[in-house]
């Protein structure tokens, strides 16, 4: 059980390059099984979540390995299509093996996914678009058994833009002679990144980035080298941590059009940000001003970047609320900030919180993005935070104390 210990006090100050998305490289491994040629993910980051991903991808029997950041896929062996029960509750992302699983094979059996503890997370958006494709769905005992010998193509409306549905719903539907039509899709651009994946394998999607995606079926895919787009929620992260510390930093690589809605509350705090070409700069004000926040599914703001938000705005002057509308039970992390001296007021889906300051505690990681937050609370905190559960910051993050060390910060992995 590794734990992260954090002398805070210390500007975020320097130029890091960040690697390729974790919420795009998932969905794309799990799209490679599409082909039977070979597939070459360059700029990946070495995360947990892919580790376990390329494991399940081996269990399916095409052989995925990773070299510094290249992924290769061989998926011409795949022959299962039934996802392997201890893998898939590693991840919840192993339910997106269902879409291709599907779209080669006909048929699937999957168990119910695993994940962070962030809310209900059900599935049945998923379910509701596979069955719009003409699979038959039986669930029972945690098992989801599809049968896929009558698929077709259809027309799907999401009643939620679920960035999941929508990819699996795309991913199944890519080799079904016809068009299919997505209705109220996710418009996340990790959601383009995987339509630009799947035509540089020959498919033919269009329309990713607006509520309509058109799935103009192929009869077989070939393989492709594809580069992941920048990881924009680590972008954020270390955006936010310099922001917080009153630092100066320059992230290469993160692209501001992914990034709108989080660079307009940073700037709102106070911070000075320039955005080009090459990535992003941010230097933190001396006082970082309160925000209100609210988030909401793409172009909105990102509630993989509430918890980190609602860390900067512990040390903020004055007070902001913060709102959760996504998932509904998103807040795990206040009750570690309130430990390290943080006045936040949790009630239902809103958090309100009044600035000040933050001192070291021994803290634990309930999930991803609230393990982040913690980190950047110990940065900006007076004296020492230790934070338990490193391995949930490790499924998204590359050798967080590491990227933070290289800038600054005294932190180290114990
Ligand atoms: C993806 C991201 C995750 C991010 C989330 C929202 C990946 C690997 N993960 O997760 O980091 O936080 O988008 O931006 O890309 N829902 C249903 N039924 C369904 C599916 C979803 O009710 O069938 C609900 C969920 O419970 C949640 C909301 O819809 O409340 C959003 O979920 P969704 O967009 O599907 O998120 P994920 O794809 O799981």
């Amino acid at each position: 059980m590794e734990i992260f210990r954090i002398m805070g006090g210390k500007p975020i100050r320097g130029t890091i390059r960040i690697g390729g998305a974790k919420n795009a490289i998932l969905p794309l491994l799990a799209a490679s099984l599409l082909t039977e040629e070979p597939v070459c993910l360059t700029g990946c980051a070495a995360l947990s979540d892919v580790e376990n991903m390329i494991r399940i991808l081996g269990m399916l029997g095409a052989g995925a390995k990773m070299e510094d950041d290249v992924i290769t896929v061989n998926p011409a062996q795949a022959s299962r299509w039934e996802m392997p029960e201890h893998l898939s509750k590693l991840i919840r992302s192993s339910i997106f093996m269902l879409g291709p699983i599907l779209g080669r094979f006909r048929k699937a059996t999957v168990t119910y996914p695993g994940g962070c503890e962030i809310g209900l997370r059900p599935i049945d958006l998923h379910l509701k678009g596979l069955r719009a494709l003409g699979v038959r769905i039986r669930e029972a005992h945690g098992m989801i058994y599809c049968d896929g010998s009558h698929m077709h193509s259809g027309e799907i409306m999401l009643d939620f833009p679920s960035v999941g549905a929508t990819e699996n719903v795309m991913m199944a539907a890519v080799l079904i002679p016809g068009k299919t039509v997505i209705l109220n899709a996710a418009r996340e651009p990790e959601i383009t990144d995987l339509q630009e994946f799947i035509n540089s394998m020959g498919g033919c999607v269009s329309g990713a980035g607006t509520g309509m995606i058109v799935i103009d079926g192929v009869k077989k895919l070939r393989g492709t080298h594809y580069r992941v787009m920048p990881d924009r929620i680590v972008a954020g992260t270390l955006l936010t941590a310099a922001a917080m510390t009153g630092g100066d930093i320059a992230v290469r690589g993160a692209r501001a059009c992914d990034l709108d809605a989080v660079l307009d509350k940073l700037s709102a705090a106070g911070c000075e940000i320039i955005a080009d070409d090459e990535g992003i700069s941010l230097k933190g004000p001396e006082k970082l001003r309160p925000v209100d926040v609210s988030t909401q599914p793409y172009p909105g703001f990102p509630t993989d970047m509430q918890a980190q938000m609602l860390s900067m705005c512990c040390v903020a002057h004055g007070t902001s609320v913060i709102i959760e509308n996504v998932f509904e039970s998103r807040f795990a992390h206040a009750a570690q900030l309130i430990r390290m001296g943080a006045d936040i007021t949790v009630s239902h889906r809103a958090a309100i919180v009044r600035g000040g300051r933050l001192t070291g505690a021994r803290v634990c990681a309930k999930d991803l993005r609230g393990g982040a937050a913690l980190v950047l609370a110990g940065l900006a905190a007076e004296g020492a935070t230790e934070i338990q559960g490193v391995s949930l910051i490790d499924r998204g993050y590359e050798s967080l104390e590491k990227m933070l060390g290289g800038l600054g910060a005294d932190i180290t992995r114990i």
